[in-house]
């Protein structure tokens, strides 16, 4: 694992739109792997900007997102289609053909979590995969006590992940109990990976995710057996390692 600590949450989201930008510059066809929640705003703010500066174009990238909370409509405002077209879709040239959610209307699941699989696979497998990590150490929306061998599939939020979530939405009520999410081995299957993570609330996840022995209990810390993650946190995110 690289370690890169940087001051802030601003110099932690230029890192990472810098790493995608070479990453795309290097293979313009590349498959990135998204993220949502606060972390990665930062960064899409930034690639925009890049992208603005023409230095950097979407035109022949592929994109698969992580998860998407179950039984909400992409149309809702909360849905993770919704943040990614607000906040990189719908601003920079990638080919909508090319994008690649979970759906969280899709009647069969597993269906449709094996599709979703396949496509990775022929498509290559993800060249790049951004990720943030949860509080208790979760990442996509694959919660402690994981199955490290799980690909593409249906989960239940857990309780301090819907409190944490529940910002986002009008009441705790709202917010989803399920999501489909990429499996720890999908995301292991990735090329490159990408963790962000910003903020007190996050270094004790971050000190046992790198620190940690590897453990189900903490799903980021299956990233120590990856030959190719970096992990860009703000000095407060990094304050217990
Ligand atoms: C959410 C998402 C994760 C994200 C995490 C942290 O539940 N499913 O992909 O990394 O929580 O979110 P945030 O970046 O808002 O702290």
């Amino acid at each position: 694992m690289r370690i890169i600590v940087v001051d802030n949450y601003e110099e932690m989201s230029k890192r990472a739109a810098l790493m995608i930008t070479s990453q795309v510059t290097l293979k313009p066809d590349s498959v990135l792997g998204l993220a949502t929640g606060d972390t990665p705003l930062g960064m899409y703010e930034e690639l925009v900007k890049l992208y603005n500066k023409k230095e950097v174009d979407f035109k022949e990238v592929r994109t698969f997102n992580l998860d998407e909370y179950y039984g909400l409509d992409p149309e809702n405002p909360q849905s993770y289609y919704s943040f990614m077209n607000k906040n990189l879709f719908d601003k920079v040239d990638i080919s909508k053909n090319n994008i690649n959610m979970p759906d969280g209307m899709v009647k069969d699941v597993n269906d449709f979590c094996l599709l979703y699989e396949n496509k990775i696979k022929t498509l290559g497998g993800i060249d790049m995969q951004v990720l943030g990590i949860g509080g208790n150490g979760h990442i996509g929306f694959n919660e402690p006590n994981v199955n490290f061998e799980a690909q593409t599939h249906l989960v239940n939020l857990n309780e301090q992940t819907i409190e944490a979530n529940s910002r986002f939405f009008k009441s705790i009520e709202d917010v989803p109990v399920k999501a489909i999410s990429m499996g720890i081995k999908t995301i292991m299957n990735s090329k490159k990976i990408i963790l962000l993570a910003n903020g007190l609330n996050k270094a004790e996840a971050i000190a046992k995710a790198v620190n940690g022995k590897i453990n189900p209990s903490i799903p980021a810390s299956i990233l120590q057996l990856h030959n190719d993650v970096t992990i860009i946190i703000d000095k407060e995110a990094a304050s217990l390692l």
